[in-house]
């Protein structure tokens, strides 16, 4: 009978994503063991306060039992395998090797020296934490530059949209321009607004039904938008820096500094705005969308007019959509849509990644 082969893994970050990629990773070990004769054995699992560390690999009941502790809010230390750490460097340090693949489902730049070690010692690295990627260009090279990097997840989670970018660049083929809408939220609040309802009203119910950050500031800014189309204009090969994204924010720059509920009461001032746009985009039988959009080596994140037929002129809710616009894909671009959020389709995108990379180092 042949050998199973074992690949570990290390995940640093067991949030919302980390969480449910352990449950696809024990969901599918037997699938995982029948088509591709592999195991991804987990050497080592961290969150913010501390580790678990297990060179043999976490069991699947230690799994299922680090995914309940975290769910209900609390610490991988608390469990009997778990312990405090507050640097996950150490943790790379003791058990990445060439054959590990080292995954960073966190929100944080503080893993930035662990990536690095793990690029030292020349493991995987599969990435939906898109601030590593969005460091300052001199920093972020040592990732884009390394070939054994995943990162498709941080934009537009499980649509593959990163993929796409790198074959089309890869051929030579002259790319025209990018042009997407890569939030959920602005999304759903584009569709609101030219259903009628007033911006306020809108963001008020994106919030309540959980579609926003807890702050909508984060989303309404543009920010997350932004760091996505660096990331895309980066894989390009275009050396931009977040500065030299134009990014439009939705509300005025003083509303940074306000107390959020001052801000949720004074969002009725955008109302007027939000209309009289909608009008005119009418007029123009074009639709109002908050897009990226990629030409010539500039990046541009804000509202814009576009086609009503166009394919994001008829993207509604929340779904993301990439519309490729290449010498070969004219007059009608090459489209991705979908989802474009929520941690089971991005873990699934995680696990993808790591496949690959497993599947690449065979042999
Ligand atoms: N959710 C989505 O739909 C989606 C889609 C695409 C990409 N992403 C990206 O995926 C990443 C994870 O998202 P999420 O929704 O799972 O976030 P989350 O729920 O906030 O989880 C973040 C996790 O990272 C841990 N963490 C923070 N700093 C750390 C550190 N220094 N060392 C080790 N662990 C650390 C946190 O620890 P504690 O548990 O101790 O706080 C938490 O477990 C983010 O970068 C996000 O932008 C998410």
């Amino acid at each position: 009978m042949e050998t199973l082969r074992e690949i570990p893994l290390i995940v640093l970050g067991v949030g919302g994503v980390g969480r449910a990629l352990l449950e696809q990773i024990v969901a599918r070990r037997e699938y995982h063991k029948r088509r591709y004769g592999l195991y991804l054995r987990i050497v080592a699992l961290a969150d913010s306060t501390g580790a678990a560390v297990v060179p043999e690999g976490l069991s699947d009941e230690e799994l299922k039992q680090v995914v309940q502790t975290k769910a209900e809010g609390g610490r991988i230390a608390d469990l009997p395998f778990g312990y405090y750490q507050n640097d996950v460097k150490n943790i790379v340090d003791l058990e990445a090797t060439r054959e590990t693949v080292v995954v960073d489902v966190t929100a944080s730049m503080d893993t930035w020296e662990a990536l690095m070690l793990a690029r030292e010692r020349k493991s995987a690295l599969v990435l939906a934490n898109k601030l590593p990627l969005t460091a300052p260009l001199s920093q972020a090279m040592a990732l884009y530059e390394y070939p054994r990097l995943r990162y498709e997840t941080t934009v537009g989670a499980g649509l593959p949209v990163i993929v796409t970018t790198k074959r089309l660049s890869a051929s030579g083929e002259h790319i025209r321009r990018i042009i997407g809408v890569l939030s959920g939220t602005l999304g759903y609040l584009m569709t609101a607004v030219e259903d009628g309802v007033a911006f306020s009203k809108a963001v008020l119910k994106a919030k309540e039904l959980g579609y926003t950050e807890p702050d909508p500031r984060e989303d309404l800014s543009g920010r997350d938008v932004a760091r996505k189309a660096l990331i895309l204009a980066r894989t390009l090969g275009w050396k931009l820096e977040m500065e030299d994204v134009s990014v439009q924010s939705l509300y005025p720059e003083e509303w940074d500094t306000w107390p959020l509920e001052d801000v949720l009461a004074e969002l009725i001032a955008l109302d007027d705005d939000f209309f009289s746009w909608v009008d005119a985009a009418r007029a123009r039988r074009e639709a109002l969308r908050y897009v990226a959009h990629l030409e010539d080596g500039r990046v541009n994140v804000g509202i814009q007019f576009v086609p009503f037929d166009s394919p994001i002129g008829q993207l509604r809710g929340t779904d993301n959509m990439v519309e490729f616009h290449t010498e070969y894909y004219e007059p009608q671009p090459l489209v991705l849509a979908g989802r474009g959020a929520g941690v089971h389709a991005t873990a699934a995108g995680v696990l993808s990644d790591i496949m690959e990379m497993a599947l690449a180092s065979h042999g």
